[in-house]
């Protein structure tokens, strides 16, 4: 089910875990990896792709979310202004968001955007989890060391390191884990 205002969302009272991030970030590709399906979400070179929210229902047990990316340049500072309306209202309003995957990719340094986000969830009291993407495009070096690099500044904000996954939508790296994790909590 895909939709514009978050009062239209699925009615029934299943958890839901949402994934988000910048732009690009591979939130459809991620939740396609994670389902084994090649198109369930759509996804786009260019950013920008996922405009709505997409209810994805897995096992008639729980939903996945697929939201649009934060932090896209190309819009008007009219339309983010709107965008961002639209993301905390999904934040604030959803009663049965369980946990949100915070999306980071593994190649940047922490950038303010995602470390505001993440500032933002914790003052909301909104459980969340780090994914690190995009890990094929890393040696295993230079991925040790951007996670390193990761939790040294988010240990500046935070008492604990979030628990976090490495993950890659080319060879699904993280996946079981990521899965585990969701089943245990739904398990609780
Ligand atoms: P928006 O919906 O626009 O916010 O983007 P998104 O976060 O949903 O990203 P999407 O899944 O559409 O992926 C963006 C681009 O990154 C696409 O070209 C994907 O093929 C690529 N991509 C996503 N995940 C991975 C990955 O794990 N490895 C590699 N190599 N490319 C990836
Ligand atoms: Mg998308």
């Amino acid at each position: 089910m895909s939709n514009s205002e978050v009062a239209k969302c699925p009615k029934d009272r299943l958890p839901e875990y949402a994934f988000i991030g910048r732009s690009n970030v591979g939130k459809s590709s991620l939740i396609n990896m994670l389902m084994e399906r090649k198109n369930l979400a759509k996804t786009s070179g260019r950013p920008g792709k996922t405009q709505l929210i997409n209810h994805f229902i897995i096992n008639k047990n729980w939903y996945l979310v697929d939201l649009p990316g934060y932090g896209y340049a190309r819009v008007s500072k009219k339309a983010k202004k709107t965008f961002q309306k639209f993301i905390t209202n999904y934040f604030e309003k959803r009663k049965q968001l369980v946990l949100a995957f915070v999306l980071v990719d593994c190649r940047h340094e922490p950038q303010p955007i995602d470390l505001e986000f993440m500032q933002y969830l914790g003052e909301s009291q909104i459980p969340f989890s780090i994914a690190f993407t995009k890990a094929d495009k890393l040696k295993p070096n230079a991925l040790q060391r951007n996670i390193e690099a990761y939790k040294e500044r988010l240990l500046q904000d935070w008492e604990e390191m979030p628990h976090y996954f490495i993950t890659s939508s080319s060879n699904s790296t993280g996946r079981e884990d990521l899965l585990d994790y969701i089943d245990r909590i739904n398990e609780e």
